[in-house]
Parts: structure tokens; sequence; C-alpha cells
């Protein structure tokens, strides 16, 4: 296991408030020691009609492919918001996640979400709050942010986020920019979910050192099974004809067939 675990940080944005916070976040991570990655959702509007909704070109960050979730050891999603739910881009992304979820490669990562809105009653927490059901499904074990900030207690001017996540406020046209306190919330969050991640991290490292001294001690009885294995198989007349098909043998056939790629 390396030193330092990997989060990735991935994303869609379109106008790029959800990119500003992702690169905050960033920072926040990278000052507590894990290495991160950023990483963009594929796009799945056309060039006309990002050009018609006015969107600027995406940023110089790579595009996530789902087989790449695996070598992360925690991830962030970055979701603006739409309906007060997660954008299809990120969706579409997540429902190209069915392999990773019948092999269960991302269960027991850690996971949490930043997010962004044109208003600030236009659903960041719904949308954090919709990501759940993914979550779930894969075994990603999601940290919420708490009330960890002060700024988000500030009703002197508006300040996006919420127990749920980092946020930040767009406005309807866009134009206002992520303000200080809201960086100053994702950078809260970063803190908090590094140190999480490190625990983890170390946490397994501790718990695969114990595992390895514990083998030695254990690997008599398991031969001492095998040996008397074969004994009790002599005993036991074999069955004439094959034994029927179980309940739940059909489940597992069924499970297995269910949507892997
Ligand atoms: C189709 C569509 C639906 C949207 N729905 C909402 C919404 O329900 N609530 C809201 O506050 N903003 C809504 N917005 C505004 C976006 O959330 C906002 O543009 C985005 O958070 C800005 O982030 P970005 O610059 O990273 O793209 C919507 C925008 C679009 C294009």
């Amino acid at each position: 296991m390396s030193t330092a675990p990997n989060v990735y940080i991935v994303f869609y944005s379109l106008y790029g408030h959800i990119y500003t916070l992702a690169k905050q976040i960033q920072l926040g991570l990278e000052a507590q020691g894990v290495n991160v990655k950023l990483y963009q959702v594929p796009e799945t509007l056309s060039e006309e009609v990002l050009q018609k909704m006015g969107a600027p070109p995406k940023p110089d960050v790579p595009i996530i492919t789902a087989d790449e979730l695996k070598e992360a050891d925690a991830i962030l999603w970055g979701i603006p918001t739409r309906f007060g739910s997660v954008p299809a881009q990120i969706k579409a992304f997540l429902d190209s996640t069915g392999g990773l979820w019948a092999s269960g490669a991302l269960a027991g990562k850690l996971t949490s979400a930043f997010v962004s809105s044109g208003s600030n009653h236009g659903g960041q927490e719904s949308t954090v709050f919709n990501t759940l059901t993914y979550f779930a499904h894969h075994g990603l074990l999601y940290a919420p942010l708490g009330f960890a900030d002060p700024h988000l207690f500030d009703v002197e001017e508006v300040v996006g986020g919420s127990a749920w996540s980092a946020g930040t406020i767009a406005s309807g046209d866009g134009s206002r920019q992520v303000s200080d306190k809201e960086k100053q919330v994702a950078t809260t969050q970063a803190k908090n979910f590094a140190k999480l991640v490190l625990a983890m991290h170390k946490g397994k490292a501790i718990l695969e050192k114990a595992n390895k001294v514990d083998e030695p001690q254990q690997t008599p009885v398991v031969q001492k099974q095998k040996e008397a294995a074969p004994a009790k198989e002599e005993q036991q007349p074999k069955p004439a004809t094959p034994p029927k098909e179980t309940k739940s043998d059909k489940t597992d056939k069924g499970v297995s067939k269910c949507f892997c790629m």
C-alpha cells in the first residue's frame, strides 16, 4: 500500500463554478498530504447545444472512464444542480459503472460531493441527497460536511453549501463567482475529508500487517481441516442423481446475469 492515498475529484462544470470549487478542494486535500487527481465526466451535449447555452471551452482536465475509479481510494464528486438533482452528464457517467457495481470495485471507498446552483434555494441539499442511491448501491461511504465551518451559519451574505456539502451560488445568469467564504467552506470539507481518508488508509495498512502476522498460526489449522476432508467424503455415499437446483442457486444465477458489463 502506497504511503499517501489517492483521492479523485470527478466533476461536471458547464460554466466553471464547479471547476473553481474543485481546484479549491484539490488545494485543501493536498495540504493534508493526500494525492489528488482531477477528472471531468464526459459531455453528453452536442457542440451546437453547448454554443446555444453560452458554455465556455472545457478546462484542460482529463475525461474519466468508469474503470479508472478503481484506482481511487476515495472520490469527491463536483455537481452543478439541474432541477434540484444531478445533471444528465453525471448520471450518464454513473450509469456506466454497472461493471464496477457487479464486482464491488467501489465498495468501502469514502465519498462525498460539492455542488453549485443558480439560486440559494435552488436545491443544493437535494442534489447531494439524490446521489445517495448511487453511493448506497456501490457501497460507497458518504461523508457529509456537517456544520463544520462557521460560514455555514452566516446570514449577513449569501453563502452556498449546507450540512451535506460545500457549495456555491452562481446566480441565474452565472455571473456570481465563488466567494471567499464559499472557498473557506470548501477547504474545510477538503481538510475533514482528507483526515478521514488518511485514517482509513492507515487503518487498512495496520490491519493488512496484522493479518500477515496472523497467517502462520492459521495455516496448520486450515491444513488439518483439509487433511480431514477426504476421510469425511469416503464415509458419505455419493448420490445417484445430481442434487436438485435449490431456490438460492436460481437466485445466484439471476444475479450474475443481471446488468454486469
Ligand atoms: C437545465 C438547467 C437546470 C438548472 N436547474 C437549476 C435548479 O434546479 N436550481 C438552481 O438553483 N439552479 C439550476 N440551474 C443552474 C445551474 O445549477 C448553474 O448554472 C450551475 O450550478 C453553475 O455551475 P457550473 O458553472 O459549474 O456549470 C440549472 C441550469 C440548467 C442549465
